[in-house]
């Protein structure tokens, strides 16, 4: 849907405009994440309903309290909350909406990512193959307020994820290293332009191969319409693929 701001508006001015586009979108001053840049004068908007209500400052001070109260208990293999910011923020930036988890534990990284799709109007499924882990996970995400924008599949990933349609724009990868490549083999037709295959514990100084996962960036590197880099700022590494087009 399209919405276009009326000519008085306009004219009030650009902080006006901004102020007002904004102001719907604010966050405490003490927000980790602040809103996305102001739109511009014609916004588009989705129509989509939400899962169950509106997500919002609700849903964001039940996250967060989840996420203090947990702060220092992640001991299941979880990314560290860094990592998880990064995860948010990339997600946010991106507007992506389809998202794909291969690795919940416990469900730390999935509670971030899950997160960010409340805002983007989006949905993560996520796959785990141990039942105590997948079980926590479900528990987790329940607690924390974001079950209805999450499908959690308790399977082993080697045989759910080439049997899932896709598409998908966003995928983090975080089950077992040495099975990334065919991970990302599988994901590649399902993967959108502009999406982004994300790997955890790949860095620049992984690349000669710890875990198997040196493999994987070596092919990933291999392709032309790929683009990779590392997310700066993450200690465990975190490699970030972007289809840049389809083939
Ligand atoms: C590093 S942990 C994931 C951590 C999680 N992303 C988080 O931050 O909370 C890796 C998980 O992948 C799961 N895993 C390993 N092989 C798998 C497979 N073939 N299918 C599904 N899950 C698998 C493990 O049981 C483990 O819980």
């Amino acid at each position: 849907m399209t919405t276009t701001i009326p000519t008085a508006l306009r004219t009030a001015g650009l902080a006006a405009l901004i102020a007002a586009l904004a102001a719907p979108l604010a966050v405490p001053a003490a927000d980790p994440h602040p809103p996305p840049a102001a739109p511009s004068a014609t916004v588009e908007t989705d129509a989509r309903p939400f899962p169950s209500g509106a997500p919002g400052e609700d849903l964001d001070a039940k996250v967060r309290a989840f996420l203090d109260r947990s702060r220092g208990r992640w001991r299941d293999m979880n990314v560290p909350e860094s990592d998880g910011k990064i995860l948010y923020d990339l997600i946010i930036a991106n507007g992506y909406t389809r998202a794909l988890e291969i690795g919940t534990s416990t469900g730390h990284s999935g509670v971030w990512i899950a997160w960010a799709l409340s805002k983007t109007g989006g949905r993560l499924m996520t796959v785990e193959i141990d039942e105590d882990r997948h079980r926590e996970a479900v528990a987790n995400f329940r607690e924390a307020g974001l079950a209805d924008y999450i499908d959690a599949r308790l399977a082993d990933a080697h045989e759910l994820v080439p049997a899932l349609p896709g598409p998908f724009d966003f995928v983090f990868c975080d089950a077992d290293k040495d099975w990334y490549k065919n991970y990302f083999v599988a994901v590649l037709p399902k993967l959108t332009v502009g999406g982004c295959f994300a790997a955890h514990n790949v860095s620049e100084r992984q690349r000669r191969g710890a875990w198997g996962t040196g493999e994987f960036l070596a092919y990933v590197e291999s392709l032309p319409f790929m683009e990779t880099s590392f997310a700066p700022g993450s200690w465990s590494g975190l490699s970030l693929s972007y289809k840049r087009a389809e083939r």
